[in-house]
Formats: structure tokens, sequence, C-alpha cells
């Protein structure tokens, strides 16, 4: 029995939750936050007893909210709506209006709260507002009291960017701190709620074929790519501000590189998962800024500078490659190369483990032939799924050998329909108490500690140059000669392919 079958639905008899959304007329409630909550409530997992209030400055009523949150369960919900269940959903939403640093304000909250609960009730705090309003808006539920737990635990859900940097994320855990203590904070980071993120632990630990190959015995290097079609849209503003680093590597694809990289827990608790992530996080080579070009590389597509809120000299990287190098037991000497860009040719995110090659050719091959390595790919977006490519003997032909591909796909494998959202899984794991896909404050820290000499090496003025790369294309083409200096070349489950 795996581990999420204990656990799962919540037991309909538990205390009755209230969750509080700050930032309710957002975008993030309305397309990810209420339908999640609609899901999990349509498949019977939340407490019988709960209360969904948006918290926000616009002067809703609660009907107003109920249907901006039926649009957005209508429209991003994945399954249908279904008028029943959206009625009885419909009705644990509640409406409060209110600044997010206006102290009077939270005890105006905090009376509505009481008369809503009437009773003991747990209460989930989510934040999706913008990162300046964090620290505020949590020294605030400190003041209303609203932290305090004798009347049911209080937990609070922190959204990414968690610090812009090592300083202000350490401040920003100082000011968590005062108000609440670190197993009430949920630090997300919506990759790690992915069904195939949360499968690369089960893949490795719930088998045992792969595990014993899993070291720099076997493995010749590891890419992971995160690559999305779209351009940074109408977030020019935040976008020029943060960058792809920040963006990106520092949350989402450290923690793939995380999930690869770590030793087997001792068990799937949150303490004992995130230490070995700590240890991974501890293990990776500092990158001083003098020494960024030779571990990375950084991007811009054309045309970025035209969006609206973007400097029209802007410096800020849209595309990344580093090669990062963990220096421990297992991993020494295996590069994990990262990469990940905005208006590339395709959204795809993967991560390729390449095998090293055979150690002796047999089969009459001149000693210049060099044979295809094998390559586990796990998809993890779109087309979800596995891939183990190995080679073939071509059949009527004596020596003659092809790579072939044995794939998993989600789809078809779990039915057709498409897979839960991570929020689904984030949201439900908080009201459970249960913390493995969330970020601890340590971890956090240690991932800013990484970033941060990169960012400065990357604003010196002996920087390497930053490259523009044409929106559609694979990034820019030196790229690829970052790889083929060490005799590789980027991969995705399609095969191989070119940086530009
Ligand atoms: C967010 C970034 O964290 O992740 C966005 O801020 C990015 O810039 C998004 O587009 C990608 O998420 P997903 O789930 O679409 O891969």
């Amino acid at each position: 029995m795996n581990s999420f079958a204990t656990r799962e639905p919540v037991d309909g008899a538990t205390r009755p939750t209230t969750i509080v959304i700050f930032g309710a007329s957002g975008d993030l409630t309305q397309r990810k936050l209420v339908p999640a909550l609609y899901n999990q409530y349509r498949k019977g997992r939340l407490p019988a007893v709960t209360r969904i209030v948006g918290y926000a400055r616009r002067p809703y009523s609660d009907d107003d909210f109920r249907g901006r949150m039926r649009e957005g369960v209508a429209m991003f919900g994945g399954a249908p709506l279904e008028a029943a269940v959206w009625e009885q959903f419909a009705a644990c939403l509640h409406y409060a209006r209110g600044d997010l640093d206006v102290g009077g304000d939270y005890q105006a909250l905090a009376s509505t709260l009481t008369a809503l609960e009437n009773g003991p009730t747990n209460r989930l705090y989510y934040l999706a507002i913008a990162p300046e309003h964090y620290a505020p808006v949590i020294a605030c539920l400190g003041a209303a009291g609203l932290a305090a737990e004798g009347q049911g635990w209080r937990r609070v859900i922190i959204e990414k960017p968690f610090g812009r940097d090592l300083a202000s994320a350490c401040a920003l855990n100082d000011v968590v701190h005062a108000v609440f203590r670190e197993p009430q904070v949920y630090r997300i980071d919506h990759y790690l709620g992915k069904e195939t993120a949360q499968n690369i632990l089960f893949f490795r630990f719930a088998n045992s074929i792969f595990e014993p190959l899993w070291n720099r015995n076997y493995i010749d290097h590891v890419q992971i790519t995160v690559a999305e079609d779209v351009d940074v849209g109408h977030r020019g503003g935040y976008y020029d501000q943060a960058g792809i680093l920040r963006d990106m590597f520092q949350n989402h694809l450290l923690q793939l590189l995380a999930l690869v990289a770590m030793e087997p827990p001792v068990n799937f608790s949150a303490d004992a998962v995130r230490n070995e992530k700590v240890k991974v996080f501890s293990a990776l080579r500092p990158i001083p800024p003098e020494a960024v070009s030779d571990y990375s590389l950084r991007g811009q597509y054309a045309g970025y500078r035209q969006t609206t809120g973007v400097a029209p000299d802007s410096q800020t990287a849209t595309y990344a490659v580093l090669r990062v190098q963990v220096d421990n037991w297992r991993w020494q000497d295996v590069p994990f190369y990262l990469r990940s860009g905005k208006a590339l040719a395709a959204k795809t995110s993967e991560i390729v483990i390449q095998f090293r090659r055979p150690p002796h050719l047999l089969f009459g091959m001149s000693s210049s032939t060099q044979l295809t390595p094998n390559i586990l790919t796990l998809v993890i977006q779109p087309d979800e799924g596995m891939h183990l490519r190995f080679e073939t003997k071509v059949p009527d032909a004596a020596r003659l050998t092809r790579s072939v591909d044995m794939e998993f796909h989600y789809r078809g494998e779990f039915g057709d329909g498409p897979l839960p959202e991570a929020y689904e899984r984030l949201l439900l794991d908080a009201l459970l108490g249960d913390a493995p896909l969330f970020i601890r404050s340590d971890e956090i820290e240690k991932a800013w500690q990484f970033i941060d000499p990169i960012i400065q090496g990357w604003e010196s003025p002996a920087a390497a140059p930053l490259l523009i790369y044409p929106p559609g294309s694979w990034g820019p083409p030196e790229a690829d000669a970052f790889l083929a200096a060490s005799g590789r070349a980027w991969l995705t489950h399609n095969g191989f392919h070119a940086g530009a």
C-alpha cells in the first residue's frame, strides 16, 4: 500500500475547517485555487464542514465572489462543472472585504470568522498575493491573534517567490517565525505538486531495478529542461525584476534536481524527505561570480525589451543554462545540466538521464564507432510519462544496431483525462498537515545561497554578454557548444535537437 492510500480522503468527521484566501480577487484564486478546492470537494476529500473565505480589497458580495469563482471552475476546473455539486460547494464560499496592511481590517476578519465558525475550527491561510505583501499580512495575522492555536490548528501557505535573494528570504523567514512555528508554514513550489514530479521518488524507491544504477558508476550526466513556448506576456513588470534564475531555477529546477539526486529518505515524512533535499543543496558546488561563464550561459529572446513593463535596455535573462555539480559520493563528476527559457520552440519539461556507453565494442565494429548510450527520460509535462531508449539489432542485418524507445504514458495507462492539477494535491496535503511536498525554511535559504552568486556574476561588468535568441527557437546556439565542449548534446524524448 502506498503512503498516499493511507491518508485520503480526509475523514469527514474531522474538525470544521476554514480556508482563508488572501488575494481572493486575483488570477491565482480564480484559475487554480478555487477550481482545485472544488475538485477535491467533488471527490469528497474536504472535511465535512469546510468554509472558504475570500479576502481582498474589492467590494464584492458573497454572491459576486461565488459568480466569479463559478466562472473560474467552469473554465479551468478540468472536468465539466456539475451544477448540483457547484450549488453545494458555492454555499461554502464567503467573501470578506479588507486591506492587506490595515490592522483593523484583520480584527474585522477575525470577528467575521468567529461568527461564521461558531466553535473550534481549523484554519488554513493562503497568501495568494504579491510577495511584497507577505510580511505585512503575516504581521497583521499575528497582531490580530489569528495565528494562535487554542481553537484548532492554524497553518499558512506562502506562494513563490519566497524572497528575491538569500538576505530577503532570511528576513522573510524571520518575520514568518515571529508569528508561526515552522511546522505551521507551507511554502509552495507548484512543481512539487505535479504528479510526475511526485512520481520521481516513487519511480526511484518503489522499484528495485533503477536505484542500483543511479550513481556516477552508470550515469554519464543528467539534463533537466523546463522549456516554455509562451513569452512573458503581461508579466513584464514582475519578470524584468526577477529573470529566469529567480523565476524558474531557484525553485522549480533545483527542486527537480533534488528529487533526482537525493538519497533515499528513511520514510516519507516531511522532515525525512526535506533533510535529504537539504543535503543535496549543501553538496552543490558553489559557482563564484567570477566563474559564471564556466558554469552558465544566459539569453534573452528578441523582442523582450518591447514588452510593457520591461526596461528598453533590459539585461534580464529569459533563458539560462547551468552546469551544476553535486559534490558528494554518489554524484562526483556527473554534471547536471539545467536549462529553461521563455519563448522557446515547445513547451516541455523533461529529465534526461544519460547512462554511460558500453565499455567494450563487440559485433565487429571499428574502434571509432560509438554506441548510442541508453537514455531514460522522465517527461514531467505535457505528455507525462517515461521513455527508455536502448539499442537493438536491426532484423535481417548482420551487425547493425538501432535505438528503440520503450514508452509509458500516463494518458492511456491511467485513463484519458488530464492529470489532477498540482494545486489539488498541495491544498489537500496542507489540510492534512502533510508537508513533504512543501519547502522548509533551510531548504529555501540553501537554494538562494547557490543562486545568489550566479546572479551577481551575471550582473558584474566582466560578465559574458547576454545572448539574443529568436522566439520560437531552442535558445541561443551557444547552448549547443556549451554541451558539445564535453562531447554531449541536448536531448528531449523526441531525440537530439539543436539549440537554434
Ligand atoms: C511559474 C513562473 O512559477 O511557473 C512562470 O513564475 C512559469 O513564469 C510557470 O510560466 C511555469 O509553470 P508550469 O506549471 O506551466 O510549467
